[in-house]
């Protein structure tokens, strides 16, 4: 700093204030020596990171408005109706008909005079037995279970005979059979379908 004497006051000094051209050129000591300019390149990350972040919220707002469209269509699981028309007595002959077993879970079973339907659940566990034709049985492949023909257990863990489902003629003479309704025979009690008339159907 400039200094300047004091005329008359022994000798003292002054300090000059300073110019304007010093003072003009302050600011851009300060702009060199002090803060630094952010850089330029330091603009994409932040750029970058606001995307991010706007397309996470985006995401989150999509994926909950499809949600909320999601209700406008309840899942309805179309099965088969249990209540259908499987033929004329006539379509089957003596024996153990399959024909409805993959699509009804029903064996079918002709008679000399009647006919009436099991219901191909194993009663141990549920499995569904296998028609052995050579062996004129039912075989369940889980544990071993085996039936006679008119579905009476006799050996293996299941406790007692398959059931059978409902039966009945419809106006034109064909079969119509309900697996909703279905006829047991409990262990130690007697059968419902020796004493049910629905649960098979006299044939000639
Ligand atoms: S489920 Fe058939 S024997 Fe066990």
């Amino acid at each position: 700093m400039e200094t300047t004497r004091s005329p008359g006051l022994g000798g003292g000094t002054i300090p000059k204030p300073p110019s304007k051209a010093k003072l003009a050129a302050k600011p851009a000591v300060v702009e060199a020596v002090g803060v630094a300019k952010p850089q330029s390149d330091e603009k994409p990350p932040l750029t970058f990171r606001r995307r991010l972040v706007w397309t996470a919220v985006g995401g989150f707002l999509i994926t909950n408005f499809l949600m909320f469209l999601r209700f406008f269509f309840p899942r309805t699981l179309f099965e088969p109706s249990s209540r259908f028309r499987i033929g004329y007595p006539a379509d089957f002959s003596l024996g153990v008909d399959e024909r409805f077993k993959q699509s009804h879970r029903i064996w079918v079973v002709r008679q000399p005079d009647k006919l009436f339907v099991v219901y191909a659940k194993c009663t141990h566990l549920g499995c569904t037995p296998n028609w052995v034709e050579t062996e004129n049985k039912y075989k369940c492949p889980c544990h071993g279970s085996g039936y006679d023909m008119e579905g009476r257990n006799f050996e293996g863990p299941a406790p007692r005979p398959m059931d059978r489902a409902h039966v009945e003629f419809d106006a034109d003479g064909q079969i119509v059979v309900d697996i909703a309704r279905l006829y047991s025979c409990p262990p130690g009690a007697p059968c419902q379908f020796e004493t049910d008339p629905n649960s098979y159907l006299v044939v000639s």
